[in-house]
């Protein structure tokens, strides 16, 4: 596939993006939890990987949980102030959790909130050109589903899935991985069969797993659209942990990709 690439392009393709689902690095049952033993496997694995990274994570039962308790959602609209606060406090707390663990593991963890790279509703292209920049010196930017301002009084959820086609689109990475609790895309919930590859041909259809808040589906909808722009999508379980470097070292894997 690299052969059909633009030199230029193919020479932008020195990072990877992960996303780290609410799933797997918080207790979803549980308010306000975090499930620090993932985090810190995670971590340490990261540790391994001698590329530039750069880390996307979700709200779980964070921001997840204020959100919903404040019926907040990805349209932008007004907002009780408490419920703003809520949420970005709670991101904030989760995202200082990461960059703690990350840090202890020996990774140099960069806090990247989105609103600094975003204005609005709109990317702001040449914030987010610098952000491989950053990821090459050795630090690791970490990202994270937040509220977001949007203007005239409003505010909208922006969430890590949406944010990893964000950065997708502008940074072609060489790899997108959704890091989640599950082995990857199941054909239905009943029989659980693991479809290990969806491509333009194999698309997915409406049968497709869904976890229970249906995030899955949000999840799938962004790693098409991040596979037809030319990036290879990983959906991952991170309790294995060595299933996220063997997705990097392109050795036997085990999940799902979207090509
Ligand atoms: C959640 O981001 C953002 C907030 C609710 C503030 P995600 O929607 O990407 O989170 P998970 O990974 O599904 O928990």
């Amino acid at each position: 596939m690299i052969y059909f690439l633009k030199p230029s392009i193919a020479l932008l393709k020195i990072m990877i993006l992960i996303k780290l689902g609410g799933s797997i690095i918080t207790n979803k049952e549980k308010p306000l939890t975090p499930n620090r033993n993932s985090i810190k496997k995670i971590a340490a694995s990261l540790k391994n990987v001698n590329e530039p990274l750069v880390i996307v994570h979700g709200g779980g039962s964070f921001g997840h949980y204020w959100s919903v308790k404040y019926d907040m959602h990805t349209k932008p609209q007004r907002h009780e102030a408490k419920g703003v606060s809520y949420v970005k406090n709670s991101m904030v707390e989760l995202n200082s959790i990461i960059l703690e663990s990350f840090l202890e593991s020996g990774l140099k963890p960069y806090c990247l909130p989105p609103s600094d790279f975003m204005m609005g509703d709109k990317p702001l292209i040449k914030k987010i050109k610098e952000i491989p920049k950053i990821a090459k010196t050795g630090l690791t930017p970490i990202s994270y589903g937040d509220v977001m301002w949007f203007g005239k009084n409003k505010f909208y959820i922006l969430s890590g899935d949406r944010i990893m086609g964000i950065l997708s689109k502008i940074l072609h990475p060489r790899l997108a991985i959704f890091v989640t609790n599950v082995d990857g895309v199941y054909s239905d919930m009943k029989s659980k069969r693991l479809l290990s590859e969806i491509t333009k041909e194999k698309p997915v259809t409406s049968e497709v797993s869904m976890d229970v808040t249906g995030g899955m589906s949000r999840k799938i909808k962004e790693a098409f659209n991040i596979s037809k722009n030319g990036t290879n999508v990983f959906f991952v379980n991170g309790n294995a942990p060595k299933r996220i470097t063997n997705a990097i070292n392109g050795k036997s894997f085990e999940g799902t990709i979207f090509r």
